[in-house]
Parts: structure tokens; sequence; C-alpha cells
């Protein structure tokens, strides 16, 4: 059995605790990990302390990847990064989870900070939903089986159920609009069924953090629209976790992400509410091309405007 933390990893991983390491030979009783998610509920109900905060990073390797990144995110926010290709947002996601380690600057989330706490536990309060995940499933695990290895942070799952896990996982399947893929197989399933039941894998943990990297690539325009529907009602629930999506497409950020941060170049082009960081100027900035935003009934999108001289 394999077995990850309650995240998805990324696929190449750098520094920090080795992700097996959770599992491998020691894999966590069940009864300690009912008592951290019961000492993690008693405090993260009440907390007030903000739910990412980054300030100064500066993450280096051959060249530059993430500078001078200052961010900060509190409970009631959902925030879009956005930011063209290679800006760094996966980048500054794998620095948020402890996968790329700073060069210089401090990373806070949930109150912990970066380098002083173990990182690995704090894994488990963050759920993170990549494409990378889709090669790692098993393809005849039901969808059911799935969403509870979330809770076991494990990537299949093998033993008998527990009535109290098929419980949860068939409220998480509901929760997730897909009650009816419940014994349904990996191997089965639409991209659009995969986002949704990885969401529910990550739900299985209680987060308080639900990253998301371009969850809607892949998604034909009918799948994509009803999985953006799907986020914003998901994140009405009470009690939902801070979101942070990340995508390139202005199309995808729905009226639920009140905050957008904008990359360019491994820098924050822009932070704050949503209103006043999407701007044809400073979208026309990130993508270093004259762009001109619109907006209709809540939704954006984005017009390339035609460029003489310009050579495809
Ligand atoms: N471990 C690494 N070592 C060197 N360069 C990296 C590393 N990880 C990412 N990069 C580079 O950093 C830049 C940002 O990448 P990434 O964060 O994946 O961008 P995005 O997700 O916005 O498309 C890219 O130029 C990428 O090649
Ligand atoms: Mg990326």
């Amino acid at each position: 059995m394999s077995v990850t933390p309650n995240i998805i990893p990324f696929p190449e991983r750098e520094g920090g605790p080795d992700w097996r390491g959770v599992g491998s030979g020691r894999q966590e009783s069940v009864a300690r990990i009912r008592s951290r998610e019961a000492v993690r509920d008693s405090r993260t109900m009440k907390s007030t302390v903000p739910v990412i905060e980054v300030a100064a990073l500066r993450v280096e390797r051959e060249d530059v990847i993430l500078e001078s990144i200052d961010w900060r995110v509190v409970r009631g926010e959902h925030w879009a990064i956005l930011g063209a290709n290679g800006s760094g947002k996966t980048s500054l996601l794998r620095a948020l989870t402890g996968y790329l380690p700073p060069t210089a600057g401090e990373i806070r989330v949930l109150g912990e900070t970066y380098g002083r706490f173990d990182w690995r536990d704090l894994r488990t309060r963050i759920g993170l939903v990549s494409s990378s995940v889709h090669q790692m499933m098993d393809d005849n695990e039901t969808a059911l089986k799935a969403v509870v290895s979330g809770r076991y942070a494990q990537i299949g799952y093998w033993g008998e159920l527990r009535d109290e896990d098929r419980r949860a996982a068939d409220a998480i399947l509901r929760r997730i609009e897909a009650p009816e893929l419940r014994q349904r197989p990996w191997r089965f399933l639409s991209q659009g069924e995969r986002q949704r039941v990885l969401i529910g894998r990550a739900l299985m943990a209680s987060p308080r953090l639900l990253i998301l990297d371009e969850p809607c690539a892949g998604l034909d325009p009918v799948a994509r629209e009803h999985f953006l529907q799907f986020i914003g009602r998901l994140a009405r629930v009470r009690g939902a976790p801070t979101m942070v999506l990340v995508t390139h497409h202005v199309e995808e950020i729905v009226p639920i992400f009140s905050h957008v941060l904008m990359l360019k170049s491994g820098r924050v082009l822009a932070a704050g509410p949503r209103a006043r960081v999407l701007t044809s100027a400073t979208l026309s900035s990130a993508f270093a091309a004259p762009v001109r935003l619109t907006r209709a009934r809540g939704r954006y999108s984005l017009a390339v405007r035609a460029h003489r001289g310009l050579v495809i």
C-alpha cells in the first residue's frame, strides 16, 4: 500500500521531509489520527489567525523562481492566483506546502511557521488537488474508497471499510454531488468526475485550506462550467475551507473568489480584492500582450487584441 499525506503530492519533490515518510512501514494508528483530528478541530474552529502569510519570500535555484512575495489570506476570503505560464503559480503552492523550501523570507500557514514546525502534520490540514494525482490513482479503486483514503493519508484503500468511514464518505459524496459514483471505479470516471472525487478525498481530512491547481485543465467547456458552479456551491457552505484556485483563465474566476493574486515572472504584479486587481491594464501586463477584460453577469472574459506585426 502506498501512503501519502492527505494532500495530493506534486510529482517531483524537492527538499523537506519525504512525503512517503508518513507511511512506509509506520502508518499512523486510527486512534492517533482521530485524536489529531479532535485537537485540530478544537484549535481551528475558533481560530482567527491568517490562513496564509507570506512575507518577502524568495525561492532561488539555478534561477530566481519567486522573489519578494508578500501575500496574506484571512478566513472568509477565497483567492484566485492568476498568471501566465511559468509565472510561478505552482512554485508558490509548492513553497506553501513545504515541497519547495524558501531561500529567504517567511511562510506561515494556519499560524505555523515553515521551518519551526513539522510540515508533514501541517500538510494534513491542507487539501491540495492538482492534475498530477491522476496518474497516482488506482484504476480499480471506487470513488467511495478513493474518498475514504483521504482520511488515512494514503493512495489506495485496501482494508475493510469501517462503518464510520463509510458514513463520512457517503456524506462527502453527497457534498461533491456525486453519490451515484459511489461504486464506480476510477478508470470509468470522466475528467470532471475525477476532479470532484479528488476534492472529496481532500475534504475527508477536513482541511482548513483547499488549494486547486488548474482544476479545469482538460475539461470541455460544459464540464468546466458545471465544475465551476460546483466550486461556487462548495465554497458557500458554512464552514467550507478557504479556497485558493490557480488558473490562467479569467473565465474561471467565479464570483466566490473575492481576491486575486496576480503573478508575473515570479513576482507579485498585483494582489487584493478582485475588482481592484482584475483590470485590462494588469492583465495586459501579466500576459505581456494587449488584452481587454470584459464582465457580464458576474463572469469575466478576456479578448486578446489583434497586434500588427505579431508573428505566431
Ligand atoms: N525546482 C526548480 N528548479 C528550477 N526552476 C524551477 C523549479 N521549479 C520551477 N522552476 C521554474 O520556475 C518557473 C515557474 O514555474 P511554475 O511555478 O511551474 O509556473 P506556473 O505554474 O505559473 O506555470 C518556470 O520557469 C520553471 O521552469
Ligand atoms: Mg503551474
